[in-house]
């Protein structure tokens, strides 16, 4: 898919967005990480102590920092050197490295423990490419844990009903094709959007045909022990009863080559 859309197109758009970026996630991640899929990331991440871990498309490295300070050696790349210079300028100390998940040239085959990717598969143009590669630099019994925007329920085309809370998902494209999307500006963004829908069977494909076993899978909602951090009563509500992400973890159960 997306033969028209080459890496200069997603790596211009990140650039020209990352300090809107570092306004959404700052330094802990923004209120639906927070609320809803962290627990989750977190629980299939498990201890990191002593691990190698790499954090694929890590944006402006918060969720690195996070790693590090639980004892993971971590290195994290990404696609955009703005998003990599904020990395770097929040985090000296740490290494952070410009690369494409689809390759990952600037790192040896089989050296991780584990490869974290949150909220950065739906932007990649080239998913099996990035299967591929997390595959390769995974260490035999290594383990991918991926969390992602939900692609059967698109928030950027939701619309709740202030009345009655009635959600409504207004679908003007194709479910079941592959294409590089468009959505207005959200968040802390001044601009559009620029992100890449497949169906859900295709990322299921996409890491089967990598080599990679599915060992757990999550569709992440509120936490009850954060309710409490709920912002107003419309968020806990969203958390409750609607699905902004799936989080899988994937193992590499064959040798490397
Ligand atoms: C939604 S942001 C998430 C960033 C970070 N993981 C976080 O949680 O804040 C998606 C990131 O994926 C990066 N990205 C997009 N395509 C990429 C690719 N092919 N290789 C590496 N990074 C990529 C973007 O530059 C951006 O930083």
């Amino acid at each position: 898919m997306n033969k028209n859309v080459g890496d200069d197109d997603v790596r211009n758009f990140w650039d020209q967005v990352s300090s809107d970026w570092e306004a959404q996630v700052g330094d802990k991640g923004d209120s639906n990480r927070l609320l809803n899929s962290d627990p989750v990331l977190w629980k299939l991440v498990g201890a990191v102590r002593g691990l190698n871990v790499l954090d694929a498309g890590c944006g402006t490295g918060y969720l690195s920092r996070k790693l590090c300070d639980r004892g993971a050696s971590v290195i994290g790349i990404d696609l955009s050197s703005k998003m990599i210079e904020i990395a770097r300028q929040k985090n000296p100390d740490m290494d952070f490295r410009i690369d494409s998940c689809s390759e990952l040239r600037t790192l040896d085959t089989c050296c991780f423990d584990m490869v974290v990717s949150n909220y950065v598969l739906m932007d990649l143009r080239d998913l099996h490419g990035a299967m591929k590669s997390f595959h390769r630099v995974l260490k035999p019994e290594g383990v991918a844990v991926l969390v992602f925007s939900h692609p059967c329920f698109p928030q950027a085309r939701a619309a709740v009903n202030d009345q009655d809370g009635t959600v409504t998902y207004v679908w003007d494209y194709n479910y079941f094709e592959e294409a590089r999307q468009v959505s207005p500006a959200w968040g802390h963004f001044k601009s559009e959007f620029i992100w890449f829908h497949r169906p859900l069977s295709a990322y299921w494909k996409a890491f089967r045909s990598a080599g990679f076993e599915i060992a757990d899978f999550n569709e992440p909602s509120i936490a009850r022990e954060r309710y409490h951090l709920a912002a107003n009563k419309r968020q806990l509500s969203n958390g409750k009863s609607r699905p902004y992400s799936v989080a899988f973890k994937l193992k590499k159960t064959d040798a490397c080559k």
